[in-house]
């Protein structure tokens, strides 16, 4: 299929887009470059633009006569959002109608969304599944949701076909260590595990040691950056035209801050000094997800179940790109 992938040169876009192009698709990506890296896609594929004119995404879908659209762009940052939620809504939100105007115009019926478990909240019991009440407790989560219920409604009234598929911490990087994780700033545990470890940061900040979790510490489920993908092309390929589904990514497994900094002191052999500090504003306790349904629909299954394999990709990338793409 020709697939235009929006947000393609970011972080989990630009492992999707090597995925459908090794998968006999063919990847067409837009990006603002805002967060994305022109280095982590062939330059071909790539034009750079944004989501805030319904016409321009209308030309680009056909000149490139577009199929499918998978939409990664979007501003991820939970307290960022809080600070800035003209951004979060302007971008995110608004973005997406765009999006789905300019898909309406030109019939592209098909659409892989990046949704998030921050559509969640703070869940009521672990793990989560689809039909957990979604009440969420961000700007970002809230954009998030209103783009699902935005693509429902398109679904019903004008055919649209579309996956959101709620992701939990995506994490880990290329096999080969070619791309990865680049954001500035970075705020995600396991690169800043690994800054640390390359002696690029003197500590890593341990946000809260007093949860309700074994250890006192949030626990989450880090999912590898290329079983995200393979999930983004599983599901684009079982697109059912004007019926939508959403599915959770993750593992099932959950690991506490505390196990993951453990296992970035296995994998680098480094000491990686750890600091305890108070709570992080808006960090739920325990997200773990359950992704049965997504195994059921698709014959998904994620290859990266270890903690130690997932932050040893991370390290391979890390490690041989200390400055990122810079
Ligand atoms: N953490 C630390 N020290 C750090 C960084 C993180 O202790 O230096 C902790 C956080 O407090 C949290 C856990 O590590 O408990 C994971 O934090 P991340 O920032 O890596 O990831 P989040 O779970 O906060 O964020 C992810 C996605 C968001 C999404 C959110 C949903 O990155 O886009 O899950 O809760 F919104």
């Amino acid at each position: 299929m020709k697939v235009l992938v929006i947000g393609g040169a970011g972080y989990i876009g630009s492992h999707a887009v090597r995925l459908l192009n090794r998968s006999g698709h063919d990847a067409t990506v837009l990006d603002s470059l805002v967060l994305g890296h022109a280095e982590a896609v062939p330059a071909a594929s790539l034009t750079v633009g944004d989501l805030s004119s319904v016409d321009f995404l209308t030309e680009l879908l056909v000149r490139d006569s577009i199929e499918a659209v998978m939409h990664f762009a979007a501003f991820a940052s939970v307290p960022e959002s809080v600070i800035e939620p003209a951004k979060y809504y302007e971008n995110n939100l608004i973005g997406t109608i765009h999006l789905l105007e300019a898909m309406r115009r030109t019939g592209v019926s098909r659409l892989v969304f990046s949704s998030t478990c921050a559509t969640y909240g703070i869940p009521e019991s672990v793990p989560i599944t689809e039909e957990t009440a979604q009440r969420p407790i961000n700007p970002y989560g809230f954009t998030k949701l209103a783009c699902e219920r935005a693509m429902a409604d398109y679904s019903r009234a004008y055919g649209l076909g579309f996956v959101a598929l709620r992701y939990f911490n995506a994490s880990g990087a290329a096999e080969d260590g070619s791309i990865g994780e680049d954001h500035d700033p970075e705020t995600h545990l396991i690169p800043i595990a690994l800054q640390a470890a390359l002696g690029k940061r003197d500590h890593i900040a341990i946000y809260g040691n007093d949860y309700p979790t074994p250890d006192g510490t949030c626990i989450r489920d880090y999912i590898h950056v290329d079983d995200l993908a393979e999930a983004h092309r599983l599901t684009l390929e079982r697109i059912e035209p004007g019926a939508g589904r959403y599915y959770n990514v993750g593992t099932g497994r959950g690991f506490s801050v505390r196990e993951v900094i453990e296992s970035a002191r296995r994998v680098t052999g480094r000491p990686i000094p750890a600091v305890e500090k108070p709570r992080r504003p808006g960090d739920p306790p325990a997200l773990v997800a359950a992704a049965d349904l997504l195994r059921r629909n698709t014959g998904w299954a994620p290859r990266y179940t270890e903690i130690d394999a997932i932050v040893a990709s991370a390290w391979r990338w890390h490690s041989k790109h200390p400055e990122g793409y810079a």
